[in-house]
């Protein structure tokens, strides 16, 4: 009977007015609590899982570990064998994965994640995963389990990518791509369909534009940081606007890439005349280069600061230009990379950006 008070009275005193962290209370003083009986997991011990709160980033084939610990309140004396799940939560609809599961020494992990996934115990209570070689559609919230017999706790890791998002029409013009055909247009761009967390990280950043496209969720929206007229009227705020979930094959919009910082490099070629659209892919390919993609000069633009006022051929036949800073004669005054549309290959000349891997 003493016991059972003491296990009822006591969290109560301890639990009101502390912090609440990801969806269970916990002590500031972890180690405060001293009953002093034992170790069995009765009612008044906790289990406490700790993950970060911000948003990490990262990049397209870098190695990212997300940290996830986890410990017992009150101390425990002797450690206890608990079991590690980690996930991925479903966005919008896809199905959520399992990434690794872990019990002691053992583990596995689970379809793309094979292979790539590891769990990182430097310290006792380390239940971090490390996921190498990060893939384009790695980004997103990761749950970190811990499971020891009836207990069960869990902290969230939001990862996401670095990248840029940009617009993408093809040569067809405006509100030609049912979804599968906008998925195949980002990936000739070297860039996968936007997260509606991407596009609405981008419309934060300044991203504006009055087509609408689609993304990975299959919704189509489109950013509008100033209200105007032909793009939905005056009246309505700024914000990113949805045309909500559309048919993924009979429904035509443009699409929201997203391309990932780059490893290689884009340049514009110094040649010393203008060039149709396959001499200036020749070109680059006589300088041992390639000629860039969309995605490769936006990367370029936004990470590496590539500036230049001068138009030049790209991959899919568009002519584009980059401008970190802009100045006079050199377009519009915001910086951005502007685009000349789809020039007729065989009549038009410009110059070119090549984009050489590293
Ligand atoms: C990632 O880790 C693997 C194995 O530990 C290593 O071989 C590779 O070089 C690392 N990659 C990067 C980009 O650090």
């Amino acid at each position: 009977m003493g016991l059972l008070l003491l296990v009822l009275l006591l969290p109560v005193p301890c639990v009101s007015g502390l912090p609440f962290y990801n969806g269970f209370y916990y002590s500031s003083s972890p180690h405060g609590w001293n009953l002093g009986h034992g170790e069995g997991l009765f009612s008044g011990m906790k289990l406490v899982v700790e993950t970060p709160e911000d948003t990490l980033f990262s990049h397209r084939g870098a190695n990212v570990t997300l940290p996830c610990w986890y410990r017992y309140e009150p101390a425990l004396v002797s450690p206890r064998p608990v079991r590690i799940k980690w996930w991925k939560l479903s966005e919008n609809g896809a199905p959520e994965q399992d990434v690794l599961v872990a019990i002691g020494l053992r583990h596995r992990s689970f379809g793309d994640y094979r292979g790539r996934v590891r769990l990182q115990q430097a310290g006792e209570r380390e239940v971090s995963l490390e996921i190498r070689d990060l893939r384009l559609e790695d980004h997103g919230r990761y749950r970190c389990e811990v499971i020891d017999g009836l207990e069960d706790e869990s902290g969230l890791v939001e990862l996401e990518l670095r990248g840029v998002v940009f617009p993408y029409q093809p040569p067809q013009g405006r509100y030609q791509l049912n979804f599968h055909e906008a998925q195949q247009a980002c990936e000739d761009q070297d860039a996968v369909v936007a997260s509606f967390e991407q596009l609405f990280r981008a419309w934060e950043e300044g991203l504006s534009w009055c087509n609408a496209g689609w993304l990975q969720d299959t919704t189509v929206q489109y950013p509008i940081t100033l209200a105007r007229r032909p793009c939905g009227g005056l009246g309505l705020a700024p914000g990113v606007r949805s045309y909500g979930l559309r048919h993924r094959r009979l429904h035509r919009y443009d699409v929201f890439c997203f391309a990932p910082a780059l490893k290689g490099q884009v340049y514009y070629l110094e040649h010393p005349e203008k060039l149709t659209l396959s001499e200036a892919k020749e070109a680059c390919q006589e300088d041992g280069a390639q000629i860039a993609k969309v995605g490769q000069l936006f990367a370029a633009w936004k990470f590496r600061g590539l500036d230049r006022c001068d138009a030049g051929w790209l991959a899919d036949g568009s002519v584009r230009y980059p401008v970190v800073h802009p100045r006079a004669n050199c377009g519009p005054l915001e910086p951005g990379v502007r685009s000349f549309g789809f020039p007729d290959p065989q009549s038009h000349k410009y110059g070119v950006y090549c984009y050489r891997p590293r």
